[in-house]
């Protein structure tokens, strides 16, 4: 009987081979995603019913199979937020302290969307010139303050309509509407919907925008504003839901290094009592990352977090062979990552000689990981949305670093250069990124980065794009389409029903715009 991924008509199958016989036949070669292409299907499939959920660990439910990458240049708690509210999962780096990462995963955590947690405050002496001068200087695109005393009690509100010259030399407390006639919720009043609640509570109060949220002291704890309120109402149709943990919070990944102590031997204690914050901040998977995961240095790590935390999720890598899939896995990671030199700021391959090319890492990777029902997440290299439906028919999700780096949400200033603007984006195993936190990763201790290393990884710029949401909503619209060409329903059919076919160079030309002047470049293309 002709399994799933078997063409019945001989011709197809002749030229169109599922990933098995596909890979065996190129068992020399190392292959990456623009060496080969997909064969379609008959389908019954509209790519926008095509479902996209996967999941990384029991109980760790993504609804886009799309994880930020643990870099210091694209995943601090803004990247994580957009990640999880767009299904994806955020990765926080390892570059700052335990402290601050510690405060970045509490952030994504404990994020209500559409709460302002920590509004722009006023006092009741300040002038309203200086209130004036201060929306100046910062460019706030809005100009209504509540007001606090020093123990940020509500004293009043100030609304945007009294900030004039005419009364710069007023006080704040003269024109703000005071407390008495403020209408305010307090936080215990939210329940497990706050939009819903902040929603109704617009809708009747008429001409009212700004919803104050008070604890039992009466001291600001959070602002609602009608617009973002209006704005998230109309998000809820999206397709794709935001990924939540058990208790409606947004989910969120923190990378931790296999730390050292100054005699160069694992730290342990430090680790496990880092994971133990982390854990207790609720993190729902840490990423032990570093170049060599097949290493003893990894392993134990793996080993140590997962004797302390037997249901945490654990992402470990980064891999390419199925033995270092395999050793990871008996550590007890739940997921690997694979992938060694193919990131776009990469230098790995260059610099140490190894390294394979994605596709053909995936698949090793996948086979092992299919034996011990772990999971495999294909980290760097993907440009366009047609190389992550090629990545996902060996791999459960991708990693991204470079796709994101552009974002407004990723860390760092937009750079203007003749006139266009730019993000910084950098490897974490190049020479700054390591003198700034990351040399465990790279296998260096920390004091050695100030004498001369190899670096494996290159200090880059990105052009500034679009916000997260319409960077992931272009990738899993190209995910859907991929998959209504081959007529699967689900990630686990993409997997199942992929035939490949290898791309001569003249094909690869032929795959991309040509012959033509190009007047805008969209996301898919490159
Ligand atoms: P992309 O292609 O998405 O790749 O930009 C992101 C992935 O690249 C890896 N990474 C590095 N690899 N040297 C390397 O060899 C580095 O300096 C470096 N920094 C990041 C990492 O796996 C990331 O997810």
């Amino acid at each position: 009987m002709a399994t799933p991924c078997a063409p019945t008509d001989p011709v197809d199958a002749a030229f169109y081979k599922p990933a098995d016989e596909f890979f065996a036949q190129n068992g020399s070669l190392g292959l990456t995603y623009d060496d080969v292409t997909l064969a379609t299907l008959y389908s019954e499939i509209l790519p926008r019913e095509a479902n996209l959920d996967t999941s990384l660990a029991e109980g760790l439910l993504l609804r886009i199979p799309i994880v930020s990458a643990d870099m210091d240049t694209v995943t601090e708690s803004r990247m994580a937020i957009a990640m999880a509210l767009n299904g994806g999962l955020g990765l926080i780096h390892y570059n700052m302290t335990e402290r601050e990462q510690l405060s970045e995963v509490s952030r994504v955590k404990n994020h209500v969307h559409g709460l302002i947690q920590e509004p722009i405050k006023v006092g009741p002496e300040q002038t309203i010139g200086e209130v004036i001068q201060r929306v100046e200087d910062k460019r706030f695109s809005f100009s209504t303050f509540p007001v606090v005393d020093e123990r940020n009690q509500l004293i009043g509100l100030l609304p945007g309509h009294v900030l004039k010259q005419r009364y710069a030399a007023r006080k704040v407390s003269e024109a703000m509407t005071p407390r008495a006639q403020l209408q305010t919720i307090h936080q215990s009043d939210l329940g497990s919907d706050p939009i819903a609640r902040a929603d109704r509570f617009f809708t009747e109060s008429i001409g009212i925008h700004k919803l104050l949220v008070v604890d039992d002291e009466d001291r600001l704890c959070g602002l609602f504003t009608l617009s973002d309120v209006e704005r998230i109402a109309q998000e809820r149709q999206a397709q794709f839901k935001p990924a939540r943990d058990s208790r409606f919070r947004l989910v969120c990944g923190a990378a931790v290094s296999a730390t050292r102590n100054s005699t160069g031997d694992l730290d342990k204690d430090r680790i496990r009592a880092h994971v133990g914050a982390l854990v207790e901040r609720g993190v729902d998977m840490v990423a032990v990352s570093t170049a060599h995961g097949f290493s003893k240095g990894v392993g134990e790590t793996v080993r140590a977090i997962r004797e302390t935390f037997p249901e945490l999720p654990i992402l470990a890598g980064n891999v390419t062979s199925a033995e270092g899939v395999e050793y990871l896995a008996d550590c007890g990671a739940n997921a690997i990552k694979i992938g060694q030199g193919p990131g776009s700021i990469c230098t790995t391959r260059i610099v140490a000689g190894v390294g394979i090319p994605q596709l053909t890492a995936l698949y090793v990777a996948s086979r092992a990981a299919r034996r011990r029902g772990v999971r495999i997440v294909a980290d760097g290299g993907i440009v366009k949305s047609g190389d992550i439906v090629k990545a996902l028919t060996l791999s459960d999700a991708v990693i991204c670093g470079g796709m994101l780096a552009g974002c407004p949400e990723a860390p760092g200033q937009i750079l203007e250069i003749d006139g266009k603007l730019y993000k910084q984006y950098r490897g974490m195993g190049s020479l700054a990124a390591m003198q700034a936190g990351s040399a465990a990763r790279y296998g260096h201790a920390v004091k050695d980065t100030s004498r001369k290393i190899a670096a494996e990884g290159i200090e880059a710029l990105k052009e500034a794009s679009g916000p997260t949401d319409l960077v992931l909503t272009q990738m899993a619209g190209g995910i859907q389409s991929g998959m209504g060409y081959l007529g699967a329903a689900n990630l686990e059919q993409l997997r199942q029903k992929a035939r490949f076919i290898r791309v001569s160079p003249a094909g690869i030309r032929e795959s991309a715009p040509h012959d033509i002047i190009e007047l805008k470049a969209g996301l898919g293309t490159k």
